[in-house]
């Protein structure tokens, strides 16, 4: 099975010029999703994490998928004034306009180890935000992992000093 198959191109989505890559296919195939989950599990090679960060909206549905399959905590991070309790913040800029992300103040202890999750690796702005948030609060980034990665846009090059991980590359 490959993995590619159950990612679907958009073109012109959500403006002219992206061509978006639709993990909705992947999320609706059960055996697909699964494969996909195993293959981000197995790249961590056994390693113990604490929590399991995940970005609003799209990290959401494999980060607690990984959290429970890795019997970690999930912290889910969120765009401006969606968190209820206290936060800290980071701005970053992204493939198509800019924002910020939050994170509650006590979602990671000192010394954690950290998985980051999102879907895509894109430009890399929002896996920035997401590595100055976890290393405010001082938890230890074991890995980033991606669905995808936009390889053609260099996001790596934001979080060189990381190791990290994608099922898919284009
Ligand atoms: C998309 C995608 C990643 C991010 C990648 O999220 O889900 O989180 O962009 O781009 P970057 O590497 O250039 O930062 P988006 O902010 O569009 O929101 P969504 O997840 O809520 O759809
Ligand atoms: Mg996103």
């Amino acid at each position: 099975m490959q993995l590619e198959n159950y990612v679907r191109d958009i073109q012109g989505f959500p403006k002219e010029g992206i061509l978006f890559k639709d993990i909705t296919p992947l999320l609706n195939d059960p055996e697909a999703r699964h494969k996909c989950l195993e293959i981000l599990v197995e790249s961590l090679k056994g390693q113990k994490i604490d929590k399991v960060i995940g970005a609003e909206s799209r990290g959401f549905f494999f980060g607690m998928l990984l959290a429970d399959r890795l019997n970690a905590g999930f912290v889910p991070v969120r765009k401006p004034k969606k968190l209820p309790f206290d936060t800290i913040s980071a701005s970053y800029d992204l493939e198509y306009g800019t924002d910020a992300l939050e994170i509650h103040v006590d979602a990671i202890k000192k010394g954690e180890r950290v998985l980051i999750h999102d879907d895509v690796l894109a430009t890399g702005g929002t896996a920035k935000a997401m590595e100055t948030l976890v290393k405010e609060l001082g938890g230890e980034i074991i890995q980033f992992n991606f669905l995808m990665e936009l390889s053609f846009l260099n996001g790596r090059e934001k979080i060189k000093d990381n190791t990290i991980f994608a099922a898919i590359t284009y």
